[in-house]
Formats: C-alpha cells, structure tokens, sequence
C-alpha cells in the first residue's frame, strides 16, 4: 500500500519497526530464560524419571523460542547489512556481543541437536554424543551468562514498554510479538509430543 503520509511519519514507522525487533527480542529472550532454569534444574537429578521425561520434553520446546530468537535477531542482522536507514542508526551491537551472540546460537543449536541426538540413541551405548552433549552445555552456560550480564538490565524495560499507557512508549505490533511467542512454544510443544514417543528407550 503506498504510503502517502510524508517521509517524517515514514521515518517514524522505521524507527517504531527498530523498536518492535529490539522488544520482540527481549520478550523471547525471557521465554527462553524460563525456560532455560526449568531444564537445568531438572539436570542433578536426571536419572530420576519425571526429570529425564522433563528435561527430554523442555529441551525439544525450547527450540521453538530459539527459532524466534535466530529469526528476530537475524532480521536485524539482514536489515543492517542491507542498508535500512534505520537499521543503520540504531547500529550493529556492541564489540563483545558481536562476537559472543552468533557463538551463543551455535551453542544453543549444539546443545539442541546433541540433546535429540542422544535421546534418540540406545542409553547403554549413546557414543560421543553424551561428551558433546555436556561439552556443548558448558559452553553455553558460560556465553548465556555473558550474554545475561551484558542484557539482562535492558530487559525489563523493553518488556514493560509495551504495557505501558504512554503514547511514546507504544509500538505498533504489540499483538503481534505475543502471538509470536504462542506460536513459537506451540510449534516447540508438537515438536515435542511428536518426538517424545523415539525417546521411551530413556524412559524406561
Ligand atoms: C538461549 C539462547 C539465546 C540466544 C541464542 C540468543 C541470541 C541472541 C542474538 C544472536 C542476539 C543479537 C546480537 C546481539 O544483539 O548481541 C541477541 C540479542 C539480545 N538478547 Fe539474546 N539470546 C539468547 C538468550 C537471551 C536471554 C535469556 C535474554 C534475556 C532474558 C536475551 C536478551 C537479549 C536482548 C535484550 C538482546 C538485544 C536486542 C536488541 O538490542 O536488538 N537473550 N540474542
Ligand atoms: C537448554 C537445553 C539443554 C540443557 C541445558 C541440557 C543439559 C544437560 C546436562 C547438563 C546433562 C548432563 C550431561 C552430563 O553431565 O553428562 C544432560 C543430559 C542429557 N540430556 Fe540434556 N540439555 C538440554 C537439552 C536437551 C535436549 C533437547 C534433549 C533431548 C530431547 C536432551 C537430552 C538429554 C539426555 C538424553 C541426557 C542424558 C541423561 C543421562 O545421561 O542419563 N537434552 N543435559
């Protein structure tokens, strides 16, 4: 639809387009920070039946709000480089996460993709998959904390914004960035009651 409102309401859409990736990136970075405790906690106890049947559902969900986050930072990565002004004025994140975040996603995916691997393999002889497993954990666990310490402050403003009255604070596509998150755990929870039946080998 042609926009007739005049490049000043135009740059304001952009800068509000800015907002909505930034807040949309928070809010499924604190979906998958609940997400994230209730799977470690399940780990001292993991051969206990109710936390291996936790731990093996939790973890297939997560990657659903994992796939959001890839794609909500990734847009912001694509619109940067591909020269959107506003984009451009926000600029790229600061030096560490710049380095830290593309390794924190290989990490994730790492730990995501071992953790199936190993639920799918036969228990009494899963191969290297375990070592990968907790070697990919670890790894994780220290970028995640990094990745905690240099965002974790931003976050509940980013959050609140939305739900404030404020005209100023109020971004367009509130209802949106919720229904992203419903779908990205509804995507993660079919996932899930769909693989979960290939793991009974560790249920047993
Ligand atoms: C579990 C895996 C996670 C992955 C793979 C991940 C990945 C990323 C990536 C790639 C970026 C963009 C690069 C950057 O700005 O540094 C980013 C930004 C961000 N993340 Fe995460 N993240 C995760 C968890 C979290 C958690 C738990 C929180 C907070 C509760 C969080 C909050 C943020 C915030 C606030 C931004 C900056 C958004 C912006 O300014 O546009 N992330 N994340
Ligand atoms: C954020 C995601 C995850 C975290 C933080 C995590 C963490 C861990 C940790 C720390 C262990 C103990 C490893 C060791 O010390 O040897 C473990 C074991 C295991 N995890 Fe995960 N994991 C995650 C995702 C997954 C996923 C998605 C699956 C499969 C669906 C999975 C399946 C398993 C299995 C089968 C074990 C072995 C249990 C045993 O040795 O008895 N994990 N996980």
């Amino acid at each position: 639809m042609k926009n007739n409102r005049g490049p000043a309401a135009t740059g304001r859409d952009r800068q509000r387009d800015v907002r909505g990736n930034e807040r949309l990136t928070a809010l499924t970075g604190v979906v998958l920070l609940v997400l994230s405790i209730v799977e470690i906690l399940t780990v001292p106890a993991i051969r206990d039946p109710l936390s291996i049947s936790l731990h093996l559902f939790v973890g297939v969900v997560l990657a659903g709000p994992v796939a959001l986050k890839i794609a909500s930072t990734g847009y912001r990565f694509y619109r940067y480089y591909s020269g959107s002004p506003a984009y451009r004025l926000k600029g790229p994140p600061r030096v560490l996460p710049r380095i830290l975040s593309p390794l924190l996603i290989l990490a994730t995916v790492a730990l995501i993709a071992s953790g199936i691997g190993l639920a799918l393999a036969d228990p009494a002889d899963p191969g290297p998959l375990r070592p990968l497993h907790h070697a990919s954990f670890v790894l994780w666990l220290v970028l995640l904390v990094l990745h905690l310490i240099i965002y974790l402050k931003t976050v509940p403003g980013l959050i609140s914004a939305d739900w404030r009255q404020s005209k100023a604070a109020r971004v367009n596509g509130r209802t949106s960035r919720a229904t992203a998150q419903v779908a990205a755990l509804a995507a993660g929870v079919i996932a899930a009651v769909a693989l979960y039946p290939a793991f009974s080998a560790w249920l047993r």
